[in-house]
């Protein structure tokens, strides 16, 4: 495939946005400048469709980003009081009358799983689940652990939590139990609410037997088990069922069960009131806490807070996909991770959505799942991550053209840079060259949409996210700390703080401070690397630091190396990333043995095995190489550089001459794994 010259653009078709809330470049500049000049002004205008139990009054934004002036610090219309639930539920049921409005469309991982709910249910079930979880002592502050696959419980008890107030931490429900168990203690958890087990693809996972080996090493209160997997595999009609239900039967025989702290989900919501008084929260107060990796091995808690969350993700919902009433909107993120908080629960039913929740897999039971479910559904606005649309890409154009996809309007991508062949294919295949590429940049940490096209608005340059969201300041500096005009290349910082900025690292101040505003005073450093060209437009340019990016999920090197070194043969272990044809990056581990233990296949295997114990599958390395040596500095530094350079074959080396034994390198490199592991 060809690849466009930079300068090429690329702009929706004529008539496809001709009600569009951003209509034109110009109308984007000047909400844009307003939004930076006139901050106060710009979001009191957005506050006030929200209800508020003590409207915002006062200085709207306070904070410090620089640590040579004290504590940092991030507060935004403190002192108004709300609360996020009952602005993305009862005021749409109560005050826009959209209770008989679809919120979900929910499909199962089976397409014969599936069910819709309106805001009115939706409403009934979370005030249910709140009552629930108050019978169980939960209170305002109180942290609520969710391990949850996709199903309706998942937004159901995130949704309650935020009601009453107590602070929701999500596990992606395909991480460990060690995983899950470090998290728990770290938000000191009360409470955790699982299932029974999932289906993902054809595989089955004993969610139960992870929480409660979690559990056991934590010791919480309560456990409440949603029934899911039991319920809705009697109801499946593949031709499996035989199959299915024997394991199904040997996943309840294995389900371990304490009668002490074990709670079936249904016995608990039996005959609970659906109606629940919100508790009014201070726009300060905290939403939740979601876990992401730290260069330093051990997972940071990024909290946000109630009020600036609740803005920024509805009004970056409502601009970047430029949602209109009719719109069915389709984010195929895990609501285990940030985008599926902001993008499938509170930013679209803060609109008013309709939206898919989905629990299955791009490819099961056919490679066409994803273009069946748009077309169904009638599915306008799409949002996927570049790993995905990588992936079926190899299945070429046949498995789309069994549907009609005409429906669709605008395609959203997020999690890592998309490449320009993966962009093209994207614009071209799946979306017939009519609908915009939107390529979202942004982290757990940003709450939303930080560097992004306006579907309408914005010409688009395959692999850029182009220009900033509303009240976005970014900015390049160099490793001085001196900020590049013009085009340039560095590290990617933000000079101001927007509504939806986290507010801290929970429990950590010293760590909120020192991963994000030590290295250069004054700005919010997001740990990219960015260039930005002669037309203004931002180019993400990957991490920075020791992270990795597998498939859109951000890793820590050093967790994984802690997870290698476990194992009793391993001395030493080094990760680095080498680039992979779907999943972006993938991880290379060198690792090298203690005195006399032998590098074979089994121990391959044992040290897979061990780091899917200690993270989860999505860490799973894909080259193991034995490393009788590791390329060190005198003062004993491993030079990563030049690991990764061996990891991408890149044969000029640089450099070598701090290192205390080159000949290392040529070893290495005469073991370089080719093949997978
Ligand atoms: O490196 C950037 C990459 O993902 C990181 C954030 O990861 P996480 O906090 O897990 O959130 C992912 C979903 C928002 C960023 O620091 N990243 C995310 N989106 C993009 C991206 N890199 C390039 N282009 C993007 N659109």
């Amino acid at each position: 495939m060809i690849l466009p010259p930079e300068e090429k653009t690329y702009h929706p078709s004529d008539g496809l946005f001709t009600d569009a809330h951003v209509p034109d470049f110009d109308a984007y500049l000047a909400l844009y400048k307003k939004s930076t000049e006139e901050p106060e002004e710009f979001w009191a205008d957005v506050a006030q469709e929200f209800y508020w139990k003590k409207p915002p009054s006062g200085q709207m934004l306070q904070y410090n980003f620089d640590v040579n002036k004290g504590n940092i610090y991030i507060k935004f219309m403190e002192g108004a009081k709300t609360n996020i639930c009952y602005n993305v539920l009862d005021r749409n049921v109560h005050e826009r009358n959209l209770g008989e409005k679809v919120a979900y469309y929910w499909e199962g991982n089976s397409p014969d799983h599936h069910q819709t709910i309106t805001y009115n249910q939706l409403l009934r079930n979370v005030c249910r689940c709140a009552n629930a979880l108050k019978l169980l002592g939960v209170k305002k502050g109180d942290r609520v652990a969710i391990y949850l696959p996709m199903i309706p419980e998942l937004v159901y008890t995130m949704l309650a939590c935020a009601r009453i107030g107590a602070v929701h931490s999500i596990v992606f429900a395909g991480f460990s139990s060690e995983s899950l168990c470090e998290r728990i203690v770290d938000a000191q958890c009360n409470i955790l609410v699982t299932a029974d087990g999932v289906y993902r693809g054809d595989k089955l996972i004993n969610l139960k037997k992870i929480a409660s080996e979690a559990v056991e090493r934590c010791k919480e209160r309560f456990c409440v088990v949603v029934k899911h997997h039991a319920f809705r595999t009697n109801t499946d009609a593949s031709t499996l069922k035989l199959m299915t239900i024997l394991l199904f039967l040997l996943c309840v025989l294995q389900t371990p069960w304490d009668e002490s702290c074990d709670i079936w989900w249904d016995d608990l919501m039996d005959g609970v009131s659906d109606e629940c008084e919100p508790e009014w929260m201070d726009s300060e107060d905290p939403l939740f806490i979601l876990y992401t990796s730290g260069s330093t091995g051990k997972p940071k808690g990024v909290l946000h807070t109630v009020t600036g969350y609740m803005l920024y993700t509805s009004l970056t919902f409502k601009y970047v996909f430029d949602y209109h009433h009719d719109d069915v909107y389709w984010c195929t993120a895990d609501i285990g991770w940030i985008t599926g908080h902001s993008y499938i629960t509170y930013g679209p039913l803060a609109n008013g959505a309709t939206s898919v929740l989905f629990e299955g897999v791009p490819v099961y039971p056919h490679v066409g799942r994803l273009w069946e479910i748009i077309e169904k559904y009638g599915v306008s606005k799409f949002y996927t991550a570049p790993t995905a649309i990588r992936l079926l890409m190899k299945y070429g154009r046949e498995p789309l053209q069994r549907y009609d996809l005409s429906s669709l309007r605008v395609l959203g991508t997020v999690g890592e840079p998309i490449n320009p062949e993966a962009w093209l294919w994207y614009y071209d295949v799946v979306g017939q060259q009519r609908c915009p590429v939107i390529d979202t940049f942004w982290q757990t940490e940003t709450g939303g949409h930080v560097l992004t096209p306006l579907p309408a608005a914005t010409p688009l340059k395959p692999g850029s996210a182009t220009c900033p969201f509303f009240g976005v300041q970014p900015a390049i500096l160099n490793e001085h700390g001196e900020e590049l005009e013009g085009e340039a290349e560095g590290y990617l910082v933000f000079r101001k703080p927007w509504p939806g900025i986290m507010r801290g690292v929970y429990g950590n101040q010293e760590r909120f401070e020192s991963t994000y505003f030590r290295k250069f005073p004054g700005f919010y450093v997001t740990g990219d690397g960015c260039r930005r060209d002669q037309d203004g437009y931002y180019w993400i340019t990957g991490r920075i630091d020791d992270m990795l990016n597998v498939s859109g999920h951000l890793l820590s090197t050093a967790e994984v190396e802690a997870a290698l070194t476990e194992h009793p043969s391993v001395a030493e272990a080094a990760v680095v990333s080498r680039p992979h044809a779907v999943k972006g990056e993938c991880l290379y581990c060198f690792v090298t043995l203690k005195d006399h233990k032998e590098f074979n296949r089994t121990l391959m295997e044992e040290l897979k095995r061990k780091v899917r114990e200690k993270i989860g599958p999505i860490a799973t390395p894909d080259f193991i190489q034995n490393a009788p040596g590791l390329p060190k500095t005198r003062s004993g530094k491993i030079m990563r550089r030049v690991l990764r350079q061996i990891a991408h074959n890149e044969k000029d080396l640089g450099d070598l001459s701090t290192l205390a034994d080159p000949k290392v390198v040529d070893v290495l490199f005469s073991q370089r794994c080719e093949a997978a592991a």
